[in-house]
């Protein structure tokens, strides 16, 4: 059964709302990841679109691992453009420091380990081993190659992340 656009961006909400509370994935709002897009919202719209994937080809997922993994994937937790020397190879360490960072806070399973891990694929050339680790792998392309030629994703998935990042900013505060 194809998933219901409600019902996914209910999960990513959830999800969201549990991260900001029990971890440090609040502090992805203060780090860029591509144009005007911090990595918080990037994180979500890439959550978004690896549903809106499997939605449309009408793929069976774990969508709880799907959404976890897709949330995660870039938590590095540090400004990638900060101008350290170390930085030179982001693109090709981040998933593994990503990875590490979301073990310390989360207890994560080896499909969600894989999807962060693998989603630098065909960068970093190990492959991608569930159907989840591919559509997150792909939804992370067309997300960041919108976020670098227009400053910010495309349609519902962008509203979608700024209203997490409003809803969840307000939670903080209240
Ligand atoms: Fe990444
Ligand atoms: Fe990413």
């Amino acid at each position: 059964m194809r998933i219901r656009r409600q019902a996914f961006e209910q999960k990513i909400s959830k999800e969201v709302e549990k991260m900001v509370n029990e971890s440090r994935f609040s502090m992805t709002r203060d780090f860029i990841q591509h144009g005007d897009v911090s990595v918080f919202v990037h994180c979500i719209c890439v959550a978004y679109m690896s549903c809106v994937i499997t939605r449309v080809l009408n793929i069976r997922v774990n969508l709880s691992a799907l959404i976890v993994g897709a949330l995660l994937h870039d938590y590095f937790l540090y400004d990638w453009h900060d101008g350290e020397l170390c930085r030179k190879v982001h693109g090709f360490t981040h998933p593994f420091k990503a990875c590490k960072n979301a073990k310390e806070d989360f207890e994560l399973s080896y499909l969600e380990e894989n999807i962060i891990k693998r989603h630098m694929f065909p960068l970093v050339p190990v492959p991608p081993r569930y159907r989840e680790a591919w559509v997150v792998c792909l939804a992370d392309k067309i997300c960041a190659t919108e976020e670098t030629l227009m400053g910010h994703c495309k349609g519902r998935k962008m509203e979608f992340a700024k209203e997490l990042l409003d809803k969840n900013s307000i939670f903080e505060e209240g």
